[in-house]
């Protein structure tokens, strides 16, 4: 029923002609490809190329960040309508690297969805417990309140199309990857929120993504799991081969 999501969050990597070389080898690979959505989040600097050698694939294309504001004297900021001018379609809100580097709160990310849902962008809205929170055992706890507050006034319309990628910060870039019973005790446990905030029939109808050192020899079980619906993928979406293999779900 719900239609798997796969992503590939590039973080602060690639130049343009780096950029272009990569999605013009996933193109071959995986332009046609059907059954998942596939979505790939270049740096701000080449969404324009990226977006030109894209077009016509069923790949979409989305940005890792935006301000919540329209226009105006926010120097250095993007706007959602500066996205969507670009052809972009998805938007990662709320990334740990964001919270934890630039100072970003579930305050911010609640404003920033409410603004990407306004002008028709389907938000990645991520959450997860660093290690310590996780060792201490609040994990569970901080997870519910990252979500409550991010999604706070969130009118039901349109929610539908918001994207949820639990992402434990322990796993994001160290290799360590959580176990597909551990990821999956999580994503029902966002789902049951989920429920809470938006009730039941919305929260069948949500994505809720996996991310941390997702890769081709984890993406089949993690996949397998019933409330994992895709996965947000770092390091191993670099690289179009092994990209487009946790796409097809291969080793
Ligand atoms: P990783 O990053 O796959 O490199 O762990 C995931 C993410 O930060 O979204």
């Amino acid at each position: 029923m719900r239609k798997p999501i796969i992503g590939g969050n590039w973080k602060m990597n690639k130049t343009a002609r780096d950029a272009v070389q990569v999605v013009q080898d996933l193109r071959k690979r995986i332009g046609g490809v059907e059954g998942v959505e596939v979505v790939v989040f270049p740096p701000f600097t080449v969404l324009g190329p990226v977006e030109k050698v894209l077009k016509g694939t069923s790949i979409g294309l989305g940005a890792q960040n935006m301000y919540w504001e329209t226009e105006g004297p926010y120097t250095g900021e993007i706007s959602a309508p500066m996205l969507v001018d670009l052809g972009c379609r998805y938007v990662i809100l709320g990334h740990s690297e964001r919270r934890q580097y630039f100072g970003e709160t579930d305050d911010g990310i609640n404003r920033k969805i409410k603004s990407a849902l306004t002008f028709g962008l389907t938000p990645v809205v991520c959450v997860g417990e660093t290690l310590k929170q996780r060792e201490e055992g609040s994990f569970k706890r901080i997870v519910e309140s990252q979500l409550e507050l991010c999604l706070k006034d969130i009118d039901s319309q349109g929610a539908d199309r918001i994207v949820i990628a639990y992402e434990p910060v322990w796993a994001i870039g160290t290799g360590l990857t959580a176990s597909p019973q551990h990821a999956e005790e999580m994503h029902s446990l966002v789902r049951k929120l989920l429920a809470k905030v938006f009730g039941k029939d919305l929260a069948d109808s949500i994505r809720v993504q996996y991310g941390g050192s997702a890769k081709p020899e984890n993406i089949g079980e993690l996949m397998r799991e019933p409330d994992i619906d895709g996965a947000l993928v770092g390091g191993a979406s670099l690289d179009a081969s092994s990209f487009a293999k946790i796409v097809k779900y291969e080793e």
